[in-house]
């Protein structure tokens, strides 16, 4: 059988590639002869991500309630993948496929690009958090989440590295400690102690943190601290204010970057609470939130006013923030 030539030319180049790093080739092409065609099961590791449901009860409803908050994390792994490469500006691909690193600049179509896919994972996981409303028993999911105290969808990570990479670090701190603390200076640690999700798990009854927060800070708070630094001159509204003045005015990002605080800050969170709602409102007084907080105080937007690019908003759309203002009034173009 002959080769042709395009076949040669692609074993010079193979044994190129191994020379480089003083391979030998012939090695290499047994491993090749001896190795097994790749299937669907083994690249995405089916029998492992199948393996991962471990309900606490036997209510066959725990199950929907696993799967989701897992579906939901690995969104959440995807809107956290396209924040570090905006971060660091896009991968330089060179045309053999090889990494050759980051690039210097950021290009704000591709960051407009990369807003826009998170845009999408949040649109998605607002869309099916019915699934979490309305897709369990409420006797069941009443029964169940007792055996799973302490543990909270609050003590997810991943949700609280969205906000860090997103926002400048200072928007996350509570509400009403922003005016006192605004143009101190405060570094991660300090503005850290005054974080907003603090009162989503102090004891209603003595005012001290929770076991469901003091857990969460035990296992993430240097995490947390270490990536706030990171991305102090990273994060998407310092990455924006790093374009050219120009840049700053692109309307397909200014709309992507408003779109994102409120998917990630209002939508998401409104049918979060919808779901608390559904299940822990009760006639004769509403199911304590698993952290032991007044989850009702704590959860609406409204009250939270977590707004990652407040200097896109006017005044009014501050005041209004969470109200269902935002999203019927300011989202009527598309790009
Ligand atoms: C029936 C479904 C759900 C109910 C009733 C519910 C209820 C609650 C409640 C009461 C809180 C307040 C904190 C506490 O004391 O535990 C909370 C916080 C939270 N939950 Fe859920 N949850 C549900 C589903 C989910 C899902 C699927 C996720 C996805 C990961 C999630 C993520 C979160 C997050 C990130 C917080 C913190 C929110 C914040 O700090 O503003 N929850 N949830």
């Amino acid at each position: 059988m002959e080769f042709t030539q395009e076949i040669l030319d692609k074993v010079k180049l193979l044994q190129e590639k191994y020379n480089l790093m003083g391979q030998s080739l012939d090695g290499y092409l047994d491993g090749l002869l001896l190795a097994n065609y790749l299937t669907y099961w083994d690249y995405i590791q089916l029998d492992t991500l199948l393996s991962l449901q471990n309900p606490k009860t036997d209510f066959p409803d725990e199950e929907i309630f696993i799967m989701y908050h897992q579906i939901t994390e690995l969104y959440f792994k995807l809107a956290l993948h396209e924040l570090k490469q905006i971060a660091y500006n896009g991968k330089n691909m060179a045309s053999n496929g090889h990494d050759l690193g980051w690039k210097d600049t950021l290009d704000a179509n591709y960051f407009a690009d990369r807003i826009t896919r998170i845009n999408r994972y949040f649109e998605s996981l607002t869309k099916s958090f019915e699934i979490m409303v309305d897709g369990m028993e409420k006797e069941q999911f009443l029964r169940y989440r007792m055996a799973l105290l302490p543990a909270s969808g609050f003590q997810s990570a991943q949700y609280r590295k969205i906000e860090i990479c997103t926002t400048d670090f200072f928007n996350l701190v509570d509400k009403d400690m922003r005016p006192s603390l605004q143009g101190k200076n405060l570094n991660v640690d300090e503005l850290f102690e005054h974080i907003y999700w603090n009162k989503g798990a102090t004891e209603l009854s003595t005012g001290k943190k929770t076991l469901t927060l003091n857990q969460f800070e035990k296992k993430y708070k240097s995490e947390f601290i270490a990536l706030a630094n990171e991305y102090k001159d990273k994060n998407m509204w310092a990455k924006y204010k790093a374009l050219s003045v120009e840049d700053q005015q692109n309307p397909k990002l200014i709309n992507a970057l408003k779109e994102l605080d409120v998917n990630v800050n209002v939508n998401w969170p409104l049918m979060h609470y919808k779901s608390a709602v559904r299940y822990l409102q009760q006639k004769e007084g509403d199911a304590p939130a698993t952290g032991g907080t007044n989850w009702q105080k704590y959860l609406p937007p409204r009250f939270q006013k977590r707004i990652f690019y407040p200097e896109l908003w006017n005044k009014e759309e501050h005041e209004e923030w969470g109200k269902g203002w935002v999203e019927t009034n300011v989202f009527k173009t598309h790009f």
